[in-house]
This record gives structure tokens, C-alpha cells and sequence, in this order.
């Protein structure tokens, strides 16, 4: 009976030991998981499954309300994707252009405009764009190029009255009365996708 007692005891003793470095051990992992994301690659599948949906927004509201009816519809708003997408990855997601037709679009900080400048620079040497990370302090940065890369981009990036029909253009120009995002040719450089976590 004794004996019984000692020894439940010490097992519970032990158990708890146990218990602690199992904690410590979870707490440490946890640590390195943090540190051993590979952002480019969650940026890049973060960034492709954004784009898909986007792509997807846009034709079909091409295909349903014309040119016109569409305007609003290039807009990460319009995604409800994007939006479960950075809960579930707790970043944030967003478009940026030196070009931009919403103000929201333009750089917000050094990070993202010294990301920019090396887009440009590569693109004016006809260097090829690919995606890179940056760590600004805690954050961390994913950068991927969006070329102009469909004729549909035109019919609301291209030239006024040539690419661009002058409804659209109206209504363009009443929403975003300081629209910088036109005169885009096919493979310009036309912003690029941020995740920052
Ligand atoms: C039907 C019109 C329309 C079409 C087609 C369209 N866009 Fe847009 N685009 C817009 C509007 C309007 C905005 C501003 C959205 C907002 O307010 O967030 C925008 C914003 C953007 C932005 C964010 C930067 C900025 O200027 O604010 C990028 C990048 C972009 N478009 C790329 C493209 C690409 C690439 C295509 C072709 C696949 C395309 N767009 C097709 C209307 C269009």
C-alpha cells in the first residue's frame, strides 16, 4: 500500500517534469517556425491565389457590365478572398504603383519605396522582375511585380480615347480625379503586390 503511495508519487514527480520541457521544448519550436518561414514562398502563394481571384473579379465583371460597369471591380475590395487571406496568414496585403489610380496605391513607407525604385531600375535596363523579401525591424516584406500583361488591362490602363472609350474614361476620371494609372502599353511595369507581416 505504501509502496503504491511512493510510487504514484514519483511518477507524478516525473510526469511533471516532463510536462515542463515538453513546454519549453513547444515554446522553443514555435520560435524557430517563426524565424524559419519562407516568406518568399508563402508571399509568392499568397500573391498567385490573389491575383487568380482578382483575374477572375475582373473578367467576369468585363463579361457582365462592360467596360464601364467593371471600373470598380480592380479593386482587392471586390475579393473577399484577400481579405480571408491575410487573416489567415496575418499579413497584410496590398497593391502598390509609382502609377497609382487610388492614393491608397502609393508607397506608404521607405521600404516600399525603395522596393519600387528597384523594380523601375531593373525594368528601365530590361532586366527581368523577380520576387524578393525585405526586413524593415519586426516586419517583414514580400515584393512580386504585376506587368501589364493582358490586353483586358488596357481597355482601363492604356491610352485615353485610343485603348481607353470615353465612358470608361469619364467614369475613371469622376471616381479618381487624380488618376495617374493610364498610357500603359502591354509588358509595361505596372505596380507591384506587398505582403507585410
Ligand atoms: C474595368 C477597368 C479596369 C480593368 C480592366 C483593369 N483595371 Fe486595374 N484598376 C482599375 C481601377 C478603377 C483601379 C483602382 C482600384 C481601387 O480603387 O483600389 C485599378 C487599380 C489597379 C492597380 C493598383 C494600383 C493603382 O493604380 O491604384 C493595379 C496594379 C492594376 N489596377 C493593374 C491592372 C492590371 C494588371 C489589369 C489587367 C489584368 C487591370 N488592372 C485591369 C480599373 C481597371
Amino acid at each position: 500500500m505504501k509502496y503504491t503511495f511512493f510510487l504514484s508519487l514519483w511518477l507524478l514527480g516525473a510526469c511533471g517534469g516532463v510536462t515542463k520541457q515538453e513546454k519549453v521544448a513547444s515554446a522553443s519550436q514555435v520560435k524557430s517556425t517563426a524565424v524559419d518561414i519562407d516568406y518568399l514562398k508563402v508571399g509568392d502563394e499568397i500573391t498567385n491565389t490573389s491575383q487568380a481571384a482578382l483575374l477572375k473579379e475582373i473578367s467576369w465583371a468585363l463579361s457582365k457590365k462592360g467596360n464601364e460597369g467593371a471600373v470598380g471591380h480592380c479593386n482587392l475590395k471586390a475579393v473577399a478572398l484577400v481579405d480571408s487571406l491575410s487573416d489567415a496568414n496575418q499579413c497584410e496585403i496590398r497593391r502598390v504603383s509609382d502609377k497609382y489610380r487610388n492614393p491608397n496605391d502609393k508607397a506608404q513607407n521607405t521600404v516600399e519605396t525603395k522596393a519600387l525604385q528597384i523594380f523601375l531600375e531593373k525594368h528601365s535596363k530590361q532586366e527581368a522582375l523577380k520576387p524578393f523579401t525585405l526586413q524593415e525591424g519586426e516586419n517583414t516584406y514580400y515584393f512580386k511585380p504585376i506587368m501589364l500583361g493582358m490586353e483586358t488591362c488596357l481597355s482601363c490602363h492604356g491610352i485615353p480615347q485610343q485603348d481607353i472609350q470615353p465612358a470608361t474614361l469619364n467614369t475613371i476620371r469622376r471616381l479618381y480625379p487624380n488618376d495617374l494609372a493610364v498610357g500603359y502599353k502591354l509588358k509595361d511595369f505596372r505596380g507591384m503586390w506587398v505582403v507585410k507581416w
